[in-house]
């Protein structure tokens, strides 16, 4: 390593972290890797939390070195407290869908304190400004947009990350599901099946974020996740599947039409998770631009040293998971299904 990769890395190491939202899906992910950075990490939560699976996130976060703060996003005079006291360098938020609005008091905290050098506000899925998902999807991505314009219009350096989807089986009414094993019945193909997506492991996705927080290259840039090695379509999911559990599943179309009436349901979070994949699935909102404008970089460009776990074996852990569970109801001499399968392994509070 260079003198100045040392003092580079050196300066990292030292840069503060808040991570809102830590306890979440994303949020834990990021938490976790920032604190692998070795970086100092503050995970911000609302209260000590009640869902057995986000006490044990927060546990093993502070067992790992995690400081946490109690604070709301959403309380300006709260936050200017904790950037100062914390002396924060980098703020990132990861809160949820129902949140986003939320982080505008922040970015006026963040405003008024001035000493935060990078923020990456709670994108971490599509390029807002140019997806163009059908109601509900599209308020929240309003929201993101108005978000955007806030912090540039406050001069406030930041990274948005658009990581595109996370490594599962992308199911049409889950908000998360990597926290659920693929089909264990039947496949539900969107359309012809044949639109391309990237998916990215939750680890990587907060791998990949830590890398960007103090690299210049990505200073006030989006940074789209499109790694080669994950470019799959519904057939090509449900192939790679097949193969981890030895057996084929019959296949049902679920139509244009289909998603979206889902949508147009209504129902949170369920219809925005429809809406969304009806712009991935169908109208191919992953794929329908270029990522070389002047504000857009590639995560594979900037780091193509560092590989990107394959869908293949988020897909062969997803075999394991099932294949512990297979074990373990043995063991217990429970009667078992496939679809009971898939629900035990469901991790999510909300
Ligand atoms: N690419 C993908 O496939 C994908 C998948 C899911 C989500 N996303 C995106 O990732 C981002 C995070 O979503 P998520 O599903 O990970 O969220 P989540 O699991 O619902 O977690 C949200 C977190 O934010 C915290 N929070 C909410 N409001 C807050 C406030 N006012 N002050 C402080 N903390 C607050 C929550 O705390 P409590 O415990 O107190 O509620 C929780 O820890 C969103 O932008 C979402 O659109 C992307």
């Amino acid at each position: 390593m260079t003198i100045t990769a040392i003092a580079a890395s050196a300066s990292a190491a030292k840069s503060s972290v808040l991570v809102a939202g830590a306890t979440g899906l994303i949020g834990h992910f990021i938490a976790d890797a920032c604190l692998a950075s070795g970086r100092p990490t503050y995970a911000l939560i609302r209260s000590i939390p009640t869902c057995p699976v986000r006490a044990k996130v927060l546990r093993s976060l502070e067992e790992k070195g995690a400081k946490v703060l109690h604070g709301l996003i959403n309380k300006k005079e709260m936050m200017e407290e904790i950037l100062k006291e914390c002396k924060i360098d980098i703020v990132i938020s990861a809160v949820g869908g129902e949140s986003i609005l939320d982080q505008l008091p922040l970015v006026e905290a963040i405003k008024a304190v001035g000493t935060v050098k990078r923020f990456l506000p709670s994108e971490f899925g599509h390029d807002v400004n140019r997806a163009d998902p059908v109601e509900p999807g599209l308020r929240m991505y309003i929201e993101k947009r108005k978000v955007r314009r806030l912090i540039q219009e406050y001069g406030i350096p930041y990274t948005y990350i658009c990581c595109n989807s996370i490594a599962s089986w992308p199911y049409f009414n889950n908000n998360h599901p990597s926290e659920i094993l693929p089909p264990l019945d039947e496949f539900q193909i969107y359309g012809d099946g044949n639109m391309k997506a990237y998916f990215v492991a939750g680890t990587d996705i907060g791998k990949f974020t830590m890398k960007t927080v103090d690299d210049v290259r990505t200073l006030n840039k989006s940074v789209h996740f499109r790694p080669s090695c994950n470019f799959y379509n519904m057939n090509e999911l449900a192939a790679l599947w097949e193969n981890k559990i030895g057996r084929t599943l019959p296949r049902a179309t679920v139509t244009e039409d289909d998603l979206l009436a889902a949508a147009a349901e209504n129902r949170i979070p369920e219809s925005v998770v429809a809406s969304f994949t009806h712009d991935i699935f169908i109208k191919g909102c992953q794929i329908n631009f270029s990522v070389d404008g002047p504000n857009d970089v590639e995560v594979s460009c900037l780091y193509p040293d560092e590989a990107f776990r394959s869908l293949d074996e988020c897909f062969g852990e997803f075999a394991l998971r099932l294949k512990e569970k297979h074990v373990s109801s043995r063991d217990e001499n429970a009667p078992s299904t496939p679809m009971v399968e898939s629900l035990i392994v469901t991790a999510t509070c909300a």
